[in-house]
């Protein structure tokens, strides 16, 4: 496992051209992302409709990077083995979603993937609580998931980000903590300064021509 402390930036896929999306993951890749962060959507769990297991698979001939695939779906433990078979390499589910979380976090570890929970912005740290012995990946949502573009929810989520990592050093574990949504140069160093290493950003970084440099600019 890398090392929590190190940042790593995941630009979301969610706010590339779909229509070229070989060559979006590639330029992503050659401007020095770590991960690809692909959003799925099932128009249940969130209002929008992305894409599901098909689409994946698209992606993973066209990069080595880590497959980093969130899953905003009602029910993430029907479709786990088909995400899995799709060479995703972390799957992170919601806590908020109608499953068996612990049994859903086993299953994915299970099939060699990263384990990741989610919780968005109404949702308690509490409700994760029970689970962070059980993860590898914390992903403390900064807007209301289902949309790219939206603005960062400063007050409301930086305080769990900061009693995640707080949390993590008493107990002496190991999870990233990972930030989704209105991450841009200026937001992503909020969320560092809080414990937040894992960047997930998609108009801050797709909707520049260049890329490498905005990736650059997150790293500082
Ligand atoms: C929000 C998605 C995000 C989204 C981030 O529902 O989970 O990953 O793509 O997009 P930006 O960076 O545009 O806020
Ligand atoms: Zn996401």
């Amino acid at each position: 496992m890398s090392d929590c402390n190190t940042r790593i930036i995941a630009p979301s896929v969610l706010a590339s051209d779909w229509g070229q999306v070989g060559a979006e993951v590639k330029r992503a890749d050659e401007a020095g992302a770590d991960w690809i962060h692909l959003d799925v959507m099932d128009g249940h769990f969130v209002e929008n409709i992305s894409f599901g297991p098909q689409f994946v698979s698209a992606v993973r001939p066209h990069t080595e990077l880590t497959l980093d695939v969130h899953l905003m779906i009602t029910h993430p433990n029907k479709y786990l083995e088909e995400f899995v078979k799709a060479g995703s390499d972390r799957i992170t589910v919601h806590v908020e979603s109608d499953h068996d979380v612990s049994a859903t976090l086993a299953s994915i570890g299970e099939a060699g993937c990263g384990r990741g929970l989610a919780l968005n912005p109404a949702t308690p740290f509490e409700e994760v609580l029970p689970f962070l012995d059980q993860i590898d990946l914390l992903l403390v949502m900064t807007v209301v998931p289902g949309f790219g573009g939206q603005s960062f929810m400063e007050e409301e989520t930086m305080p769990k980000v900061a009693a995640a990592s707080a949390y993590r050093d008493e107990h002496g574990l190991e999870y990233h903590i990972e930030v989704d949504g209105g991450i841009d140069a200026e937001t992503v160093h909020i969320a560092g300064k809080h414990g937040s290493n894992v960047m997930v950003a998609g108009t801050a970084l797709y909707g520049k021509d260049d890329m490498a440099g905005a990736i650059q600019q997150m790293r500082e």
